[in-house]
């Protein structure tokens, strides 16, 4: 189960150089185990045909609003009418022209004019087709009717030169249809700080004491909890993936950076998920230059770091709920207990990084839920299987999204 798991979503092409990337968006789509029904502009037909969609969808592929659907009785309001999202994947200037005005001349114009669903739209052109006025008015005029805009992006263009109107990546495109599907979610309206990954803590310019984590089960949360509907901001240590669609980004290096970024975006947020793995110390000196190798052993003085979850707790108190991690290698159950009262959290999510599909850098992980005493929301000890990160992470939003409910009652 996924946020797409089940959900009908319209594909919208149109006619671009950048059409041929609709393919594998739809294959994408199709494979997170979204039901797409697929519509080619008759200018995306020049660029794509029914039958690389139909290949990929299983489904009938929509072109011409005049065509006799053998299976849809009114397919010009029925396609929209029945979508949980629409989105329009290149979206062209034509097309954006053409749903600012709200004409009905096409079938993606009268899907959109008649759906109820969210509407995202992911613009490629000319760089300046993208700047002209016309094109910025038709895209104000949609946005301020909610339509949700994903790119273009500045890169390479079809026309050999470097500009804005790139289509943006596909993952940002995926992640924007997963926040528009979740927009009135358990956690709309609410503020939620994800931390995420590792902490470097520098002995000199190249050098850093630091740890194995990958931040893989942060920015799932972080993106589980965009698509529950949070204003999201994911404070992140140095990890190699990709920013987020739709979250407020903040990197840092060190943990007493980590604590400052935390803090701050704490303040009037309703939950905190401390997913980092915050290095516990820090060398007492940094060298400014880097430290040369002699043949005496080398000694490093090391000093306690700030406890960000209990700083959190004792400035903010209950105010936001509190959903800490244990990464442990043995006494699970004792350690988690342990932390969750010593942090003052609300919930504390173990794992025992020693078992198989469960440690730094997997694509799964095996967690247990600990929950205050009398904790209204669930167990006080709920076992998770070993499940996919996103799947765990949605499991954890949905419990802090009960938790807020609970606090704010
Ligand atoms: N944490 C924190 N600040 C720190 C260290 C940890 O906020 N300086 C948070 C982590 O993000 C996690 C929880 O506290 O949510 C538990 O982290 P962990 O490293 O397991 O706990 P420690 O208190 O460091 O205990 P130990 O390393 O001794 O097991």
């Amino acid at each position: 189960m996924n946020a797409l798991t089940g959900k009908r979503v319209v594909l919208g092409v149109c006619g671009s150089i950048a059409s041929f990337k609709a393919a594998q968006l739809c294959s994408s789509l199709v494979q997170l185990g979204a039901e797409v029904d697929v519509i080619l502009t008759e200018s995306a037909r020049e660029f794509v045909t029914p039958l690389t969609f139909q290949a990929l969808t299983r489904r009938t592929v929509y072109t011409d609003i005049h065509e006799a659907m053998p299976d849809l009785s009114s397919a010009h309001v029925e396609l929209g009418m029945r979508a949980d999202v629409v989105v329009i994947c290149p979206a062209t200037a034509t097309t954006l022209s053409r749903l600012a005005h709200g004409f009905a001349d096409d079938l993606l114009a009268c899907t959109v004019l008649a759906t109820r669903a969210p509407v995202v739209i992911a613009p490629a052109m000319n760089v300046n087709m993208w700047n002209h006025p016309a094109t910025q008015a038709n895209i104000a005029t949609l946005t301020a009717r909610r339509v949700c805009q994903v790119g273009p992006v500045a890169g390479y263009l079809a026309e050999g030169i470097t500009g804005m109107g790139r289509l943006s990546p596909l993952e940002d495109v995926i992640g924007a249809v997963r926040q528009a599907l979740g927009r009135n979610g358990a956690l709309a309206g609410r503020c939620v700080v994800v931390t995420a990954g590792g902490t470097h803590e520098p002995l000199d310019p190249v050098r850093f004491v630091g740890n194995r984590s990958s931040g893989k089960m942060g920015y799932a949360l972080a993106e589980a909890a965009r698509d529950a509907g949070a204003d999201v901001t994911l404070v992140s240590g140095p990890v190699s993936l990709p920013q987020p669609w739709g979250v407020t980004f903040v990197q840092v290096g060190t943990a007493s950076q980590m604590a400052d970024a935390t803090l701050a975006a704490s303040e009037g947020a309703a939950a905190l998920i401390m997913a980092a793995a915050v290095a516990d110390y820090r060398p007492v000196s940094v060298a400014d230059q880097k430290m040369k190798r002699s043949g005496d052993a080398l000694r490093i003085e090391l000093t306690p770091n700030p406890d960000i979850l209990a700083s959190v707790t004792s400035r903010f108190g209950d105010a936001l709920v509190k959903v800490g991690f244990a990464a442990e290698t043995g006494e699970v159950t004792a350690e988690a207990t342990r932390k969750l009262h010593a942090k003052g959290a609300h919930l504390i999510c173990a794992n025992d990084v020693t078992e198989a599909g469960s440690g730094f850098g997997t694509d799964t992980n095996r967690v247990t839920m600990f929950a205050r005493g009398g904790d209204p929301t669930g167990p006080e000890v709920e076992h998770l299987p070993t499940l996919p990160k996103d799947e765990v992470a949605r499991l954890i939003v949905a419990r802090t999204a009960a938790l807020v409910t609970s606090l704010r009652r």
